[in-house]
């Protein structure tokens, strides 16, 4: 289950209904999924796709998504701090940044025009639809863990822009949830 935190307001928002209810207010949609039949974390991405499969229709007929894919990341990821690096910092897309988490964690910060700045960890079962134009950064937790579904409405929108405020640098990485760490040991 997401769990939220408002920095600014040293707010911590839990529970679906509540969730749901402050992210909807930013026109960011939460939902859970369950799948319509069990599916291992680790099957293929097929596997995976297909028992999320009705979700996935309803999704793409409701946004314009015309691609789902699922991506793995994990400490055997080559490459992976400078792929973290890339979405780190405040950027945004042309395209909507839609996840739907099958296991691990990831936090998104998120910094709405009219709000302050919420930081989302997600989890397994946790989809969350950033809109096309919304400023945000992601850093995975502590145990460099995620795997997810992600939907496209043209995957060449997904290039970041960069906004350069540098705002990212006042969040610190924390993902809240069971496994709670401090910040610097997130970050080892
Ligand atoms: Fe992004």
């Amino acid at each position: 289950m997401a769990t939220l935190r408002i920095p600014e307001e040293n707010r911590t928002v839990t529970g679906f209904d509540a969730v749901r209810a402050y992210l909807g207010g930013m026109s960011i949609d939460y939902e859970r999924w369950e799948p319509s039949h069990a599916v291992p974390a680790d099957a293929p991405a097929a596997e995976v796709l297909a028992a999320y499969s009705a979700e996935i229709d309803r999704l793409k007929a409701q946004g314009g998504y015309v691609t789902a894919d699922v991506i793995d990341v994990s400490p055997a990821t080559p490459g992976l701090e400078a792929m973290l690096n890339k979405f780190n910092s405040e950027h945004w897309h042309d395209e909507d940044e839609v996840r739907f988490i099958i296991e691990g964690r990831g936090l998104f910060h998120i910094r709405p025009s009219q709000a302050p700045v919420v930081a989302v960890t997600v989890e397994a079962g946790d989809l969350i639809r950033v809109p096309r134009g919304t400023r945000h950064w992601f850093d995975l937790c502590r145990e460099r863990r995620i795997r997810a579904i992600r939907l496209f409405q043209d995957p060449s929108g997904w290039t970041p822009h960069y906004t350069q405020s540098g705002v990212d640098k006042n969040y610190q990485p924390v993902c809240l949830g069971p496994s709670y760490f401090p910040a610097r040991m997130a970050l080892s």
